[in-house]
């Protein structure tokens, strides 16, 4: 990418999924100080977001302000640097945000500038309010451009999350307004069935996906307790394969051990992050079966073996799947190398097989 933001998936937490709009100063640090204590940040979750609900109203200068909940934005974010940490803040192009709260219109700049002086190194730009949500493609495509143009003219160093739920065929477009990643989607809901849908088949057009631009299917579900441990090992391996962005949206505060163990595995979050940045997809589906895979560029190959039916399943890898004779093998989440010739997997309801695949 031009500006060599995001050159590999953007990785940290948002205040979405577990909070929405119920949101503070308070909690936002106490997510910095977890990020810290667990030992995620030196995982590699680096960014705090700060979703909807933040804002207040703007002065007579135009200048928007934070509401009550978020007495001083710069000294939160001072908070947040000093513990090696990027903060992000959230906006919309319309007159409101999708919560209703004041949204950047006729302010772009104003708010570009003002979010850049408070310290923030992460923008989501989220498609709301009633008649932009209905805009036509260039429309939306403008929007994006002005506070993408608008962002660089700061002068600051600001990740672009472009929001409009892949509806305009975003992935083709994204990078050409400023974007480092791009929703696919409508929002990730606590569930497989919502999870499965959109990580199987609603994660983007991976030819679009590579250092500098993400397909982004949302934000992660893991740790909000609303599916199996299977289920959640099946999300983070499906985001790792598919080089998303890893934006945790639970308490970080209260993950339980199963939940920072898959959110931790340094492996797994290696294969979201490897530098060649290829969105892995499906090379075989057979039933409920699907066989997931993604180069490296060192050309291993990570597998992934995919059970969306509800039973256990036997899977039987073949050469074909790896696209190379495999010399050495290794399962990931289990961290065991295993022999190069092992072609059966047990594979339970709704869970994952994550294999590491040398050749040559
Ligand atoms: C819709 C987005 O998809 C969500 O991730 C969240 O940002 C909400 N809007 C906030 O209102």
């Amino acid at each position: 990418a031009p500006d060599g933001l995001a050159a590999t998936p953007p990785m940290g937490w948002s205040s979405w999924n577990k909070f929405a709009e119920h949101i503070d100063d308070k909690t936002i640090r106490a997510m910095a100080d977890a990020l810290v204590s667990t030992g995620l940040r030196d995982a590699g979750y680096t960014y705090v977001n700060i979703d909807d609900g933040w804002q207040g109203t703007r002065g007579a200068d135009g200048v928007l302000r934070p509401n009550a909940k978020f007495p001083d934005m710069k000294a939160l974010a001072d908070y947040v640097h000093a513990r090696g940490l990027k903060l992000g803040i959230y906006s919309s192009q319309g007159p409101k945000t999708c919560a209703g709260y004041e949204g950047s219109y006729g302010h772009v700049a104003q708010d570009a500038k003002t979010f850049a002086g408070w310290g923030m190194d992460y923008l989501k730009y989220d498609l709301c309010s009633g008649e932009w949500f209905y805009a036509d493609a260039d429309t939306v495509k403008r929007s994006y451009y002005e506070m993408g143009a608008a962002l660089r003219a700061t002068g600051r160093r600001i990740v672009f999350s472009l929001c409009e739920y892949g509806r305009f065929d975003v992935g083709a477009w994204g990078r050409s307004v400023g974007g480092h990643l791009w929703r696919t989607t409508g929002d990730i809901t606590d569930d497989y069935p919502t999870m499965a849908k959109i990580g199987f088949d609603k994660n983007g057009n991976a030819d679009h996906a590579g250092p500098g631009g993400w397909n982004d299917p949302d934000m992660l579900e893991i740790g909000n307790g609303g599916m199996s441990d299977d289920e959640y090992r099946s999300h983070m391996t499906l985001w790792a394969m598919s080089a998303a962005p890893l934006v945790m949206g639970h308490d970080l505060r209260r993950t339980s051990d199963h939940a920072l163990a898959l959110l931790k595995n340094r492996a797994v979050i290696a294969i979201d992050q490897e530098k060649l940045g290829q969105q892995g997809k499906a090379v075989r589906k057979q039933g409920e079966i699907e066989i997931w895979r993604k180069t490296l560029a060192d050309g291993s190959v990570a597998l992934a073996l995919f059970n969306r039916g509800t039973g256990a399943a036997r899977v039987t890898l073949s050469a074909a799947d790896a696209g190379m004779p495999i010399t050495a093998l290794r399962d990931v989440w289990q961290g065991r190398t295993l022999a190069p010739e092992t072609t059966d997997f047990a594979v339970p309801g709704h869970g994952a097989v994550l294999l590491m695949a040398r050749g040559g």
